[in-house]
C-alpha cells in the first residue's frame, strides 16, 4: 500500500487502467458474452498446444484450442473448420470433395481434384502440427485419368494461430506424358446461409447475392454465362444488379487478402480469409489478373490461370520436360467479433496479413522444398532511363516495376507460367532491393511508368542461399527514335485514363461503383454504338482530350441482327513540315487484345493494303472480364516521310475482325515521332 501510496497521480491512473483491462480480460475470458464483444483471435497470453486426433480412418483432425481443422484420410480434402459457433465454416451440404480442395484444370478442360494416396505426418510437437497428403503418379492406372503429376497437399496448424497454413509441391517427372495445365488453385465453399458479406479491398466491399440467386429462376443471364441480371434474388435490395465472378478480379501484386463475413443476430460475426503472403508462386507476374471470391459463397486462392492472358500464357509440358513447384503457402485465416463487424474483422485481416508478410519466407514449413530466409538471396541495384528526347541527362526509374523471373526475352514474364517471379518497386531514385528469392536463374526484368517498352538485363543471374547481389547502376533504353511529335494516353500499360463511360443504370454492381474500379462495370462495350451512333471515333491532335475523347476499348459496332461490325478510329493531326527522306516511328503500344487485328493505315483509309498490320493477336479477353489491361504489346511502325503530307494528316485505325462483342484492343499509348536530329 505504501508503495501504491508514493506513486505520482500519472503512475497511478496508468496502475489502475492497467488493472481494468486486466480484470476486463479476465471477464471477458471467463464470460462468453464479453468475450464476444472483443476482438477474438490467435494471440491470446497462453495459447493451448496443437493436438492431432488420428483414431478415424476417414479423417484426421487438429485442434489448437481455437479452430479444428478437419481432413479427408488420405484423400486431402479439407472438409471441416470448426470455430466459434460455427461446426463448419465450409458449406457442410456439400460433399466432401466440393467443401476445401485443390483443382487442376488439364487436357481438354478435365478437372482433377487431386485426391491424394497416402497420409503421413511430418511434424507434431505442442507448437505445430504439418500434414502431408501425397500421391505418385501411375501410369499403369492413371494415364489420361489423372494430371501428371506427383502431389503433395501440406497443412499446418501453429499455436496460436486461429486459421490453416496450406501448401502443395507439385512436381513432373521427365517421363511423365505431354501435358496442358491451364489452372492450380484452391477452392473454399463456404456456408451458404451464413457468409454474405465479402470483402476484397478497403472499397470493394458488399453484401453479395447468395449462390442460387444466380440460378435462372432468380436471375437472367447476360451477355455470357458468368455474368446474371439479379431479377428475383433473395435479398430484394439486390435486384437489377448486376453480378460477374470476373468483376472480383484483382492484379497479382494486390491479391493478398480477400474473403467472406458471416453477420447475425445472435453470435459474433465471423471473418474467414484467404491471405496470401508473397506472390513468387503466381505466374505472369504483377500484374496478371485473377479472381478472388465470388457468389457461392467461394473463396479461391489462385496460383496458375489463364484470366485476362488466354493462350499466350505458359500453360504447356512437353513429355521430357520435368517440373516442380512449391505453390503457397497460403493462410486461411478465421476471426471474430461482435461490434462493428465488417470494419473490425477486415481491418484484422489486413494486421494479420502484415504478420503473414513479416514472417515470410516462413520459417516452419517441414519441405525441403520451401526455402526458410537463410536458403534465399537477395538481388539490388539501381535503374537509370535514357531518353534524350525528354531529358538530356539520365533520368531516375521512379516506381518501376523490378522482377527477377526465369530466362527470356525482354517482357516474358507476363506470359510466363511455370517458374517463381519476384518483383518490387524502385523508390525515388530508382534503387530497388528484391530480397527472399529462391536460389535459381533469373533474367532481371523492369518496366517504367512514363516510358514505353520493356528492360531486361541481358546476363543470367545466379541467386544462390545467402547471395546478397548488387547489380550497380542499370540503364534502360526505352524505344525512341526521333522527337514526340503528339501522344495518346500515358505509358501505364493500362487503358485507365481513357474515357470509361458511364455503366447503364440498368446493369450495375454497386461493388464498382468507387471511380477507380468504374471500368469493372458490366457492359461498358456496347456504350460506343451509343456513343459513336453516327460515325466512329475521330481524335484531333491539340483539340481533343483523351480522357474523355478516346474510348477505352476499340471495340466493334452493333450491325444489327445480332452482328457487329468493325470499327475504324482516326486520329487527325497537323504536320507543319514533312522529312521527304527521314523515317517517322508510330510507337503503338497495346494494353489488351483479343481475337483482334489493328491495320494501320496513312492518309488513305481506302487503300487495299494496310501500311502495318498487327495480325491476329490476343486471347486475354480483358473487356469481356471487366479488366483494364491485359496482356502489354507494344509495336514501333517505321513510317518513311512519303506517307505524311504538310497540313492536315490523318492515321486510320482500324480493328477489323467482329465475329461477337468482345473482339478488341485497348491501347496503352500512341506517339508519332519525328525522324532523328
Ligand atoms: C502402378 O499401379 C499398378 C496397378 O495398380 C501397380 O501394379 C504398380 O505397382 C504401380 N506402380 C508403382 C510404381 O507404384
Ligand atoms: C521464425 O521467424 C519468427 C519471425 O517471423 C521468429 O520470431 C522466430 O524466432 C523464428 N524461428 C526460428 C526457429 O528461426
Ligand atoms: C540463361 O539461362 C537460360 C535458361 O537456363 C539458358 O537457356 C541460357 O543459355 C542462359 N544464357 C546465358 C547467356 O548463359
Ligand atoms: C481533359 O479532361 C479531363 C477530364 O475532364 C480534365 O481533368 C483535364 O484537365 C483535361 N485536360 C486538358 C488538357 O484539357
Ligand atoms: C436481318 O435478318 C433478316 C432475316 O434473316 C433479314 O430479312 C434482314 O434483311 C436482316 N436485316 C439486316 C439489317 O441485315
Ligand atoms: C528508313 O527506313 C528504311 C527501312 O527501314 C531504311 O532502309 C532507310 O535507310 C531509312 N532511312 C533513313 C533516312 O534512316
Amino acid at each position: 500500500m505504501e508503495k501504491v501510496a508514493n506513486r505520482s497521480h500519472l503512475t497511478q491512473l496508468v496502475f489502475w487502467l492497467v488493472m481494468t483491462i486486466e480484470l476486463l480480460l479476465f471477464l471477458s475470458a471467463s464470460s462468453e458474452q464479453l468475450s464476444a464483444r472483443k476482438l477474438l483471435r490467435g494471440d491470446t497470453t497462453d495459447p493451448l498446444q496443437v493436438q492431432l486426433e488420428t483414431s478415424d480412418d476417414n479423417r484426421v483432425v487438429i485442434d489448437n484450442g481455437l479452430v479444428q481443422v478437419t481432413i479427408g484420410n488420405p484423400n486431402g480434402y479439407l472438409i471441416g473448420l470448426k470455430y466459434k459457433g460455427f461446426d463448419n465454416v465450409l458449406e457442410s451440404r456439400n460433399k466432401d470433395q466440393n467443401k476445401g480442395y485443390w483443382d487442376i484444370v488439364w487436357d481438354d478442360n478435365a478437372i482433377d481434384k487431386i485426391e491424394t494416396e497416402q497420409f503421413k505426418v511430418i511434424t507434431q510437437t505442442d507448437d505445430l502440427v504439418e500434414l502431408s497428403f501425397s500421391k505418385t503418379w501411375n501410369y499403369t492406372t492413371d494415364y489420361r485419368k489423372a494430371v501428371p503429376l506427383n502431389i503433395d497437399k501440406r497443412y499446418i496448424v501453429r499455436r496460436g494461430v486461429s486459421g490453416v497454413y496450406m501448401y502443395g509441391i507439385f512436381e513432373r517427372l521427365a517421363e511423365f506424358p505431354a501435358a496442358q495445365m491451364y489452372q492450380i488453385r484452391i477452392a473454399f465453399k463456404l456456408q451458404e446461409d451464413k457468409f454474405r458479406f465479402m470483402a476484397l479491398s478497403d472499397t470493394r466491399q458488399r453484401v453479395m447475392p447468395m449462390g442460387r440467386d444466380r440460378n435462372s429462376d432468380r436471375s437472367q443471364t447476360l451477355a455470357f454465362k458468368e455474368a446474371v441480371l439479379l431479377t428475383n434474388p433473395t435479398d430484394p435490395r439486390l435486384r437489377g444488379e448486376v453480378d460477374d465472378k470476373y468483376q472480383y478480379s484483382c492484379e497479382n501484386k494486390d491479391n493478398k487478402l480477400h474473403g467472406w463475413i458471416a453477420e447475425s443476430d445472435d453470435n459474433p460475426a465471423v471473418g474467414f480469409w484467404v491471405i496470401t503472403p508473397s506472390n513468387e508462386f503466381r505466374t505472369g507476374g504483377p500484374h496478371h489478373q485473377d479472381l478472388t471470391s465470388h457468389a457461392g459463397p467461394t473463396a479461391l486462392s489462385m496460383f496458375v490461370s489463364t484470366h485476362y492472358a488466354g493462350k499466350d500464357i505458359e500453360t504447356s509440358y512437353n513429355e521430357g520436360e520435368p517440373w516442380k513447384k512449391v505453390f503457397g503457402p497460403v493462410l486461411i485465416y478465421l476471426n471474430s467479433a461482435s461490434e462493428d463487424a465488417r470494419k473490425t474483422l477486415w481491418e484484422d485481416g489486413k494486421r494479420q496479413l502484415n504478420q503473414e508478410i513479416e514472417s515470410w519466407p516462413y520459417n516452419f514449413t517441414g519441405s525441403e522444398d520451401f526455402p526458410n530466409a537463410d536458403g534465399r538471396g537477395k538481388v539490388s541495384g539501381q535503374l537509370l532511363v535514357r531518353d534524350r528526347y525528354m531529358d538530356n541527362d539520365l533520368m531516375q526509374a521512379q516506381s518501376a516495376f523490378v522482377g527477377l523471373a526465369p530466362p527470356g526475352e525482354a517482357g516474358s514474364w507476363q506470359t510466363e507460367g511455370k517458374g517463381y517471379q519476384f518483383w518490387t518497386q524502385t523508390d525515388q531514385n530508382g534503387r530497388f532491393k528484391i530480397e527472399n528469392v529462391r536460389p535459381g536463374e533469373y533474367n532481371l526484368y523492369a518496366w517504367v511508368p512514363g516510358f514505353i517498352g520493356n528492360y531486361k538485363s541481358d546476363p543470367n543471374i545466379t541467386v544462390e542461399p545467402g547471395n546478397d547481389i548488387n547489380l550497380g547502376t542499370l540503364i534502360y533504353d526505352p524505344p525512341r527514335n526521333g522527337p514526340t511529335l503528339w501522344e495518346i494516353g500515358i505509358p501505364d500499360r493500362t487503358a485507365a485514363e481513357f474515357y470509361v463511360p458511364d455503366p447503364y443504370p440498368t446493369l450495375m454492381n454497386s461493388i464498382c461503383i468507387d471511380d477507380v474500379d468504374r471500368y469493372r462495370q458490366y457492359g461498358l462495350w456496347e456504350r460506343y454504338s451509343d456513343i459513336y451512333r453516327h460515325g466512329d471515333l475521330i481524335y484531333t491532335v491539340g483539340v481533343s482530350n483523351y480522357s474523355r475523347n478516346w474510348f477505352y476499348a476499340h471495340v466493334t459496332r452493333d450491325g444489327g441482327n445480332s452482328t457487329k461490325r468493325p470499327t475504324t478510329w482516326q486520329i487527325k493531326y497537323n504536320l507543319e513540315d514533312v522529312s521527304e527522306t527521314g523515317n517517322y516511328t508510330l510507337q503503338l503500344a497495346l494494353a489488351s487484345a483479343s481475337y483482334a487485328e489493328v491495320q494501320v493505315r496513312f492518309n488513305d483509309p481506302d487503300s487495299d493494303r494496310a501500311y502495318f498490320t498487327t495480325r491476329l493477336i490476343g486471347s486475354d479477353n480483358a473487356v469481356a472480364r471487366h479488366g483494364i489491361h491485359g496482356l502489354y504489346r507494344l509495336y514501333s511502325i517505321i513510317v518513311p516521310g512519303n506517307q505524311f503530307q504538310k497540313g492536315e494528316n490523318t492515321i486510320f485505325l482500324s480493328q477489323t475482325r467482329s465475329t461477337g462483342a468482345f473482339d478488341s484492343v485497348m491501347y496503352d499509348y500512341i506517339r508519332l515521332e519525328g525522324p532523328t536530329n
